[in-house]
């Protein structure tokens, strides 16, 4: 009798294997699509002489992480202190911790990878550095910082008309170096499917940032970075002059989030949830394998709450899940152990629910991928 259980065994013997036998749910990732979304960021990046720190947050994965570094990101975005740990331990060299480092096991996971990488970390008061600060001068390693600029998603970050007293306080304390400001223009996700509306709610947090900039400047303090960072924001708040870093995540994979407002064209989404269909007893909703622990709850931003899309043939929305039910409404001609493929609404949330993604190339597993850093 083996010892292994199956489970555990399929992992390893993948590669090379259809997807049809794939256990379900799995992840998927279309690999030259994930590619092809790596390559033209990049090059638009670059085509407006900003440079790019995808958030990793979306992946979670070394192999997408090396994938973005090697079209020529500068460094990565992370928002967890296991993203920054698995980070840090995987060798990469120049992270970006986007999450104000409050807390003893924070600021422990600050000073362990900033002796392995460099790193700088996001704070958006005195109060969220100081213990960063006293822990980095007590161990002689300075730690660069960011000052986070709330242009209007209204989540952390200081308000713009505080700035520069912000700035003066973090300045005189000894252990850390301000860096650079940014922001997360995610209100710009907010706007909708309206491109002139998100073109002018982009540009106008680019330009808020920019001005905040340029009024610590002008008090004194020299700046490298001025850092936006959205993918519904991608072609809009780093067009703005001044800016000088871009740091979108969710563009890598696509989902139906940006779908819905026509950020990300269908065709450029590279993730897919993998599903089996366990039963039609209820006619419809047809009942499948991925429920909200496959897909997070994370239900639609733009449309009727669905929290996934079905992009194979017979169609139907996963329209809500139990944990391990999703519930597929106004698909037709499913039957028991069919497969179904799923456009998450929310890639970042649908990564840190699995420990593994599977890339495919032409239906045909190439690679296993761990998910790396999930708390
Ligand atoms: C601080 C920060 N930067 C960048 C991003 C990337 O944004 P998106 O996932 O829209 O590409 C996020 C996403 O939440 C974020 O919180």
């Amino acid at each position: 009798m083996s010892p292994t259980a199956p489970q555990a065994l399929r992992w390893d013997e993948l590669v090379g294997a259809p997807i049809q036998q794939l256990p379900t749910p799995t992840v998927i990732i279309d690999l030259p699509t994930l590619r092809r979304n790596v390559a033209q960021m990049a090059a638009y990046a670059d085509s407006l002489g900003v440079t790019l720190r995808p958030h990793w947050k979306t992946s979670k994965c070394a192999q997408v992480g090396a994938l973005q570094l090697e079209a020529g990101a500068v460094g990565l975005t992370a928002a967890t202190a296991g993203e920054v740990e698995a980070l840090a331990a995987a060798g990469f060299t120049d992270v970006f911790w986007a999450y104000p480092p409050v807390g003893a096991a924070r600021v422990a996971t600050a000073l362990w990878a900033a002796a392995r990488t460099r790193l700088i970390v996001g704070v958006d008061s005195l109060a969220s550095a100081e213990p960063l600060a006293e822990a980095a001068a007590a161990a002689g390693t300075p730690i660069e910082i960011r000052l986070e600029v709330d242009t209007g998603l209204g989540r952390t970050g200081v308000d713009p008309r505080r700035a520069v007293e912000v700035a003066q306080a973090l300045v005189a304390l000894p252990g850390v170096r301000l860096e650079g400001v940014f922001t997360h223009e995610g209100h710009v996700q907010g706007v909708g499917a309206d491109p002139a509306r998100r073109l002018a709610t982009g540009v106008a947090a680019g330009e808020l940032l920019v001005e905040v900039a340029e009024a610590i400047r002008a008090d004194g303090m020299p700046l490298t970075s001025v850092s936006v960072g959205s993918t519904a924001g991608a072609r809009s708040a780093p067009t703005v002059t001044g800016v000088t870093e871009a740091r979108p995540g969710t563009y890598v994979y696509g989902d139906e989030n940006q779908v819905a407002i026509g950020t990300v064209a269908p065709e450029d989404t590279a993730v897919t949830v993998l599903s089996r269909v366990i039963s039609v007893e209820r006619g419809d909703p047809a009942l499948i394998d991925a429920g909200i622990k496959a897909m997070s709850a994370d239900g639609s931003m733009h449309g009727d709450g669905r929290i996934g899309t079905v992009v194979s043939d017979g169609g139907g929305v996963v329209a809500t899940g139990h944990e391990e039910h999703g519930f597929l409404r106004g698909a037709t001609g499913l039957r028991v152990g069919d497969l179904v493929r799923i456009r998450p609404n929310h890639a970042c949330g649908l990564s840190n629910m699995h420990s593994h993604v599977v890339a495919v190339e032409d239906g045909v597993v190439v690679d296993i991928w761990p998910v790396l850093g999930r708390h």
